[in-house]
């Protein structure tokens, strides 16, 4: 290709490149691989702090995902910001077989929290991304059992590297990259607003559970050898709110009898917190609401808020101890990078000295009960749900049910436009969705947002969902 045929970048520093060359560029030199192009129209953001993004324009959109619930305590937070500025003056590079103060910090501080909470010793394993920390879970798994095989839920989401695809249920994810023969066994997630056994929730006795025991009553079933009740299968992998399943919450005794059946059998429970862990549901570990210990809980996302990325692994001592899980059992040149590390401190501390537990209960609380005011407005508003700031919006046909990908598709974009107008100025408003059928907003604010903002959120949703409605 000669010179001339290329789009110009512009050489000079400071050149601004209009948004018409920059999305020529996006489509002629970025893969799309390793994004989703759900939009209609691809948004290029310049500007963000707080609850809001600013694209070149200027124009203002409320943020009610935060990067998919990384950026929990807002984009651009003050102090966080300061502590990865003083690190990268101080010691921002170091190779990870040499120490620093802040990632030894920073592990003994979550072993530490691990171990008040449920009375349990362990160590914290780091590395970069969800899906790499997710790895090293299967590693410690297959060290101590010497096994592969495990259980994962339908609707679950653990990431997109290859045995993280192994684990998530989507065979979407899977259909073009050959043969995964250590793909888990799905089970059905508790989805109650959808039953998969067309059960009622109130009535049902946690059907679901029993199905899943079922699986134990004999051989034949392919799990288990009754003789020995060795099981096949060597660990349970499950977000105790599912996140890009649609913020699903299960019945509050699902995870206790699932535990009880897992105990029976020697199962390991993996906990992935990747999405709801550092607060998201009103409790630092999402599934401190369901009263059971993990044996390995995976996290990433917003341990430092989106900056430098660290994820990570606490495992139970005997899991991870260096005499069973020796040096180079797994490790990435990035893994506690000294950013990310001295981030992921500043995060712990703010916690420590934060009222989390207080005020987002409560801010969920208000955020709920305003969506629940539009759900009796709008029976297209099939279910509506929240744990702390972790809510649910799910999107139907008139008959509250039928699902609607349509409808939501179209309230994203007009969100994405940057053209409504609740609150007095041209906005905008930046949603996820998710769910088993791409029908549900999952809401994740900055903790940080305010009920005024919180109200501000349900008026420019409003707003789309009217004109999504005329667009019909
Ligand atoms: C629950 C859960 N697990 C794993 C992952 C994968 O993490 P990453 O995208 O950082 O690889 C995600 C990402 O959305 C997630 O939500």
């Amino acid at each position: 290709m000669s010179n001339k045929q290329m789009i110009r970048v512009g050489s000079k520093n400071g050149t601004v490149l209009s948004e018409d060359r920059l999305l020529d560029l996006e489509a002629k030199y970025c893969s799309w691989g390793d994004t989703v192009h759900y939009a209609e129209k691809l948004n290029i953001f310049k500007e963000s702090n707080g609850c809001y993004l600013y694209d070149r324009n200027g124009v203002e959109f409320l943020d009610l995902q935060m990067w998919y619930s990384a950026a929990n305590f807002g984009y651009r937070n003050k102090r966080l910001n300061k502590a990865l500025k003083k690190q990268v003056d101080a010691l921002p590079q170091l190779a990870c077989q040499y120490l620093h103060e802040e990632k030894i910090t920073l592990a003994a501080k979550l072993a530490q929290k691990n171990e008040r909470t449920f009375e349990e010793k362990g160590r914290v394993h780091f590395n970069v991304g969800g899906s790499s920390a997710l790895e090293d879970s299967l590693k410690l798994v297959r060290n101590y059992s010497g096994r592969s095989l495990v259980f994962a839920f339908m609707g679950g989401y653990h990431g997109r590297t290859l045995a993280a695809s192994a684990i998530t249920s989507s065979f979407r994810y899977r259909e073009k990259f050959g043969h995964f023969g250590d793909r888990a066994m799905f089970v059905p997630f508790p989805y109650c607003f959808r039953c998969p056994y067309d059960k009622k929730k109130d009535f049902c006795d946690l059907y679901c559970l029993k199905q899943f025991e079922k699986l134990f009553e004999t051989e034949y079933h392919s799990v288990v050898n009754k003789k020995n009740a060795k099981c096949e299968f060597v660990a349970f992998y499950a977000e105790a709110i599912q996140g890009t399943g649609g913020y699903i919450i299960p019945p509050q005794d699902y995870f206790l009898g699932l535990k009880d059946i897992l105990d029976r059998y020697g199962i390991l429970f993996i906990d992935d917190e990747i999405q709801m862990g550092f607060f998201r549901t009103g409790k630092f570990w999402a599934i401190e609401h369901f009263n059971i210990t993990p044996d390995i809980i995976v996290f990433g996302k917003a341990l430092t808020n989106g900056l430098n990325p660290i994820s990570g692994v606490w495992a139970k001592e005997k899991l991870i101890s260096p005499d069973v899980f020796p040096p180079g059992s797994t490790h990435s040149t990035f893994s506690s990078n000294p950013l990310g590390t001295a981030a992921g401190l500043e995060v712990m501390r703010l916690i420590e000295e934060s009222d989390f537990a207080v005020s987002i209960p409560k801010k969920g609380r208000y955020f709920l009960s305003r969506l629940k005011g539009l759900q009796k407005k709008y029976p297209q508003i099939g279910d509506v749900d929240g744990l702390g700031l972790a809510l649910r919006v799910e999107m139907c046909a008139k008959d509250g049910y039928t699902p609607d990908k349509e409808l939501t598709d179209r309230i994203v974009n007009l969100g994405l436009s940057g053209s409504l107008s609740a609150g007095g100025k041209k906005r905008g408003l930046v949603l996820d969705v998710g769910g088993y059928y791409k029908n549900v907003f999952t809401i994740a604010p900055s903790f940080y947002i305010t009920e005024k903002e919180i109200d501000l959120g349900i008026d420019l949703f409003e707003e789309a969902l009217i004109k999504a409605l005329k667009k019909q």
